[in-house]
């Protein structure tokens, strides 16, 4: 089988080797091709929103950056003097995240990864790992084998039902979805092209819906003022 194309990982290690001439592009099955800015996945934490910045102060103990991307989050803790790993399914962005200067950090898929934190990051509409509606209880499952007994699970969404709505107050959803937040995904960059890939946005009560069903406490820290938001879950 051909070796997936590892697009995050190019377009992270071009922009620190000044061969940032082009941005990730990103097609989508609900929406017009997007982009994601490289430059943004470098942002300090002046440039962070105010949830991520939120999450970070509320961050301590051992913590687990999930899905750590340029590793910028990790970065900021561990210049806190606090003990951050990074965690990573592209090997690109680990490697990356390492130049930078993170001390740990992990490649590896989360669901196959051990260890217990006081506390697990999952930032840039974090719920999107968890993929699928159908696969919320496998991660959440296996994220509460990594959690210390007063641990904490911050996590920031988004409902993206404004997307499905037509100017008539209608709302249209494709039918082969189980939730309208259920997005599949392919990367380009550089003349290459990622296989798809399910995200998942998920609304504030679904996911507290879902946490409540995998015995975990689902606190609202903060509501963004498009939609987005950051959770706090612990055990109960
Ligand atoms: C939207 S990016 C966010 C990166 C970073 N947290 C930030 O805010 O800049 C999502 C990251 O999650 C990683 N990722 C996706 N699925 C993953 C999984 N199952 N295990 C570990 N990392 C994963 C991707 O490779 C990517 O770097």
């Amino acid at each position: 089988m051909a070796k997936e194309v590892d697009i995050f990982g190019a377009a992270l290690q071009d922009f620190i080797d000044n061969k940032y001439t082009e941005d990730i592009v990103v097609h989508s099955s609900i929406a017009e091709d997007d982009i994601i800015p490289i430059p943004y996945l470098f942002r300090p934490f002046e440039e962070m929103p105010v949830i991520e910045q939120r999450a970070l102060s509320l961050s301590k103990g051992t913590i687990l950056d999930i899905g750590s991307g340029a590793g910028s989050h990790s970065l900021w803790l561990q210049e806190q003097g606090l003990d951050v790993t990074g965690i990573d399914i592209s090997e690109g962005a680990v490697t990356l995240s390492r130049k930078r200067g993170l001390k740990k950090a992990v490649h590896s898929n989360i669901l196959e990864h051990k260890g217990t934190y006081d506390t697990l990051l999952l930032l840039m509409n974090g719920t999107g790992i968890f993929e699928r509606i159908s696969k919320i209880d496998d991660y959440l499952k296996h994220l509460k084998t990594l959690l210390n007994k007063d641990g904490q699970i911050l996590i920031d969404g988004s409902d993206i039902a404004f997307m499905f709505e037509d100017e008539d107050g209608g709302f249209w959803m494709d039918t082969h979805r189980d939730y309208y937040g259920e997005v599949m995904y392919s990367m380009s960059y550089k003349g290459e092209q990622s296989s798809s890939f399910d995200w998942l946005y998920l609304d504030y009560e679904r996911l507290a819906w879902y946490a409540q069903k995998n015995e975990l406490n689902c606190e609202l820290i903060l509501e963004g003022d498009h939609y987005e938001y950051l959770a706090k879950l612990t055990l109960t």
